[in-house]
């Protein structure tokens, strides 16, 4: 069995993009990998946050994760900071890691460029992201286009690493899906769906209720020619109805293209859709918050397994680099 590992973070409510083009791949692989799925506050604290907010928003993207179908006894769901290794061997990585490599990063160009106050952490990120990743010896880390550079650094780091001291880690692969899989922002179809996008109206929550999924995508940006194809350069807006109507119902974007000659048919399907995908999501969100204590407990049998992959493996990093032993 392959093992598997993905971390998400807790900056706010999870999207249609999110569910579509990464959580729901991660559900699937549960079945067929040995998988570990993480919630990165540590990644988090990297931009500051109000009191009390981190915590809440931990919780919370627990539970949407557990209800998009995450079940915590068959992968592995923690959180980060209840696996104080991510931090210890993210400091090792930082050891090993080039200032050049770091500076080289674009994230971290995009997400500098636009605060006034930037930590060294926000500079230091990739290397913890490399920590979480080769703690688990993962041969896999499922994620977005965006996470590309960052796992060809993790792979480097982890060949350097092996070079220096001996083999220790696996050297892991990304595993990024298909362009067609990226779900666009309704108003603006050129863009990712993300929760930082200019107007909310083009980002469709897992927790927004029936009737403002409908409105969002009876509002959604087409275009003026008034024909149905599927056609990311030409036609963004419909292309990006016709994946969503796709993945929401699983049939064939291409395919579903030739059965409409209108975009008010198209838009209502595709609206209706995602309300169906969405509602046995939102009444299991529902009950998991009526009861924290559980989602605390889930979370707990989580950090304990991932808690003792990661101590085994930092035996064997303490014992490469030269720690004394105690
Ligand atoms: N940097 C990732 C993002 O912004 C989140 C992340 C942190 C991650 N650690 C990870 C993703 C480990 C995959 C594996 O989306």
């Amino acid at each position: 069995m392959s093992r598997v590992l993905s971390g998400i973070q807790p900056t706010g409510d999870l999207h249609l993009g999110n569910l579509l083009g990464a959580v729901r791949n991660w559900v699937e692989d549960q079945h067929t990998d040995d998988s570990f799925y993480c919630v990165v506050d540590l990644h988090a604290l990297t931009v500051p946050k109000g009191p009390g907010e981190l915590a809440a928003a931990s919780l919370e993207l627990a539970q949407c994760l557990i209800a998009s179908g995450l079940d915590p006894e068959v992968c592995t769901l923690f959180v980060q900071s209840h696996v104080p290794q991510h931090a210890e061997l993210g400091w090792i990585m930082q050891c090993v890691c080039g200032f050049g490599q770091l500076e080289r990063m674009t994230q971290f160009k995009d997400k500098s460029e636009r605060r006034d106050f930037v930590s060294a952490a926000l500079f230091t990120y990739p290397a913890l992201q490399a920590a979480d990743i080769l703690l688990y010896d993962a041969d896999r880390v499922p994620v977005g286009e965006d996470q590309r550079q960052h796992i060809e650094l993790t792979r480097d780091l982890a060949e350097r690493f092996n070079h220096r001291y001996g083999d220790t880690f696996t050297v892991p692969e990304a595993s990024i899906p298909r362009a067609g899989a990226r779900v666009m922002d309704l108003q603006n179809p050129t863009d990712k769906m993300s929760k930082s996008a200019d107007s909310p109206a083009g980002t469709v929550l897992l927790t927004d209720p029936p009737d403002a999924v409908i409105k969002k995508f009876k509002r959604a940006v087409t275009d003026s020619d008034g024909v149905v194809a599927f056609d990311v350069a030409n036609k963004p807006g419909v292309t990006n109805l016709l994946s969503i109507l796709g993945a929401a119902t699983g049939r064939d974007p291409e395919a579903l293209a030739g059965e409409y000659t209108q975009y008010g048919p198209l838009k209502a399907d595709t609206g209706e859709a995602v309300v169906a995908l969405l509602e046995p999501l939102q009444m299991r969100l529902a009950e998991l918050r009526q009861d924290p204590a559980e989602t605390s407990r889930l979370l707990r049998v989580g950090a304990d397994k991932a808690g003792a992959v990661a101590e085994s493996t930092m035996e064997r990093v303490r014992a490469a680099v030269g720690f004394l032993p105690r």
